[in-house]
This record gives C-alpha cells, sequence and structure tokens, in this order.
C-alpha cells in the first residue's frame, strides 16, 4: 500500500515528480489542481466557481475542494494507494483528510515535500507550458519540448496555465506560505514528512530521491 502526499510551493515540481512516480508505481495521480482546471476547460459550475480563485492565485474554498477529494479516495482505483498532488493545502483539509482515511481505514504512508528557492520558482511558473491533452509538463528554459509549441509524447498542442502569470506566481508563493506551509509541521509531527530537494539541476536526479523514499516505503 502507497498512500502518497506530493507537498511542496507552486512550481516546486510536483506535478513533474507525480509523472514519474505514476510511471513507476501502481498509484492514480489525484491533483486538485488538475480536475479544477478540467473543470474550467468544461465549463462546468464547479469550473466558473474555481476559476474565480485561481486566477486570482488564491485558494478554492475548503469544502468544495474536500468533497471532491473525499468523493475521489472512494474509487476503486485507489485499493492499492494514491498520489495527492496540491491537496491538502490547509490545515482545515489536512483534518478533513484524516478523518476520510480513518473512515476508510487509511492513513497516510508518507508525505514528500518538494522544496526549491523562491526564484527558482517564479522562474520555472513563468515558463511552464504543458500538453492540452495528455497534460505533460514542460519548461521553456529548463525542460524544453522537442519540437516548439508541441508536446513530445502525443503532439498535442502546448499551452500556458493562466495562472502562471509572473503576479498570479507571486501571489500564489505569498498564499502557499501562509496557509499551506503550516501543513509542514502537521505532517512531521505526524511522522510522515520527508523533505526532498527540488533544485538538483534535472527533474530526474529529483526522482532518483524520491525513489529511494518510495522503495523504501514499499519494503515495510
Ligand atoms: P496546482 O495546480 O496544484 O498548482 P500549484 O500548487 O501552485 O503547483 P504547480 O502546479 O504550479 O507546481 P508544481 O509543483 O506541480 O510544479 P511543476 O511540476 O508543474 O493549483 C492551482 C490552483 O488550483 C491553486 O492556486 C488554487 O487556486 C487551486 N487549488 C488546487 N488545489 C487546491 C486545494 N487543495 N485547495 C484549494 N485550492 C486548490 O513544475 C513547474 C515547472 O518547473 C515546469 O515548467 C517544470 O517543467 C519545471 N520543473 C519541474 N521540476 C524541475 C526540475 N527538477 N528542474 C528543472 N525544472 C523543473
Ligand atoms: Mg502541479
Amino acid at each position: 500500500m502507497m498512500n502518497i502526499i506530493l507537498m511542496g510551493p507552486p512550481g516546486a515540481g510536483k506535478g513533474t515528480q507525480a509523472e514519474f512516480i505514476k510511471a513507476s508505481y501502481p498509484v492514480p495521480h489525484i491533483s486538485t489542481g488538475d480536475i479544477f482546471r478540467e473543470a474550467v476547460a468544461n465549463q462546468t459550475a464547479l469550473g466558473v466557481e474555481a476559476k474565480k480563485y485561481m486566477d486570482s492565485g488564491k485558494l478554492v474554498p475548503d469544502d468544495v475542494t474536500i468533497g471532491i477529494v473525499r468523493e475521489r479516495l472512494q474509487q476503486a482505483d485507489c485499493g492499492q494507494g494514491f498520489l495527492l498532488d496540491g491537496f491538502p493545502r490547509t490545515v482545515v483539509q489536512a483534518e478533513a483528510l484524516d478523518e476520510v482515511l480513518v473512515s476508510m481505514n487509511k492513513k497516510i504512508d508518507v508525505a514528500l515535500n518538494i522544496d526549491a528557492p523562491i526564484d527558482l520558482l517564479v522562474e520555472r511558473m513563468t515558463g511552464r507550458i504543458s500538453c492540452k491533452d495528455c497534460k505533460t509538463i514542460y519548461n521553456i528554459k529548463h525542460m524544453p519540448p522537442a519540437v516548439e509549441g508541441i508536446c513530445d509524447k502525443c503532439g498535442g498542442e502546448l499551452i500556458q496555465r493562466s495562472d502562471d502569470q509572473y503576479d498570479t506566481a507571486k501571489k500564489r508563493i505569498e498564499v502557499y506560505f501562509e496557509q499551506t506551509r503550516p501543513l509542514l509541521d502537521y505532517y512531521s509531527d505526524q511522522s510522515v514528512l520527508i523533505n526532498v530537494n527540488g533544485d538538483q539541476g534535472e527533474a530526474v536526479n529529483v526522482f532518483r530521491d524520491v525513489k529511494a523514499v518510495l522503495d523504501n516505503l514499499d519494503r515495510l
């Protein structure tokens, strides 16, 4: 069983590491950011509501977010574990997650905190592009596609996220420090927090450290 939380500031590399993790381990990738972006793209009621917050760099209200994750964790593909990316982000969300897991007789095995210096975070976010179709993440400067504007994996169009403008990116970092950073203590107190350096030149180097942690879990 591998119940994993991926934590870290915006731009640290959670989504990038999630791609590596799901290619190596049988866990579904549950990104609340991706769920909201999908809803925005489909112009659902959830999308219309979420967009107001996302475009200003703020968090979507806890009750909305918690409801979505609670439902998602009940699905059959979470039977062998799950990889939560971008949730929880507030203490209220973390407490709600604990309650859900207790009711399912599950627990968090590891909270992986990927960190990187603030200047680098902004540079990464403003340079990020991702595939409209398969969602693979690239970076104009650090991880460029082979052909400009086109996804290496599926040939889809590469687009920029609307919340990756400089000012919104800065705001998201601010919100992270105010509301999400305190969760490091929450998971440290539960003895499941492991820090990973997200600034090691290439993403594959970061994954080496992530893999070492997850392989070790597997043996427990
Ligand atoms: P979300 O989508 O979760 O965004 P985020 O947390 O701000 O994180 P990012 O996706 O920006 O960064 P990442 O760590 O995944 O980095 P990535 O791998 O892409 O949330 C968006 C919004 O949705 C929130 O602002 C909020 O409004 C709402 N929301 C979501 N969850 C919520 C919740 N629980 N509660 C309330 N609201 C919620 O990498 C970044 C860039 O760096 C890429 O270009 C990548 O190619 C590059 N890169 C990555 N790793 C490396 C590396 N090692 N070396 C060089 N470049 C790298
Ligand atoms: Mg992400």
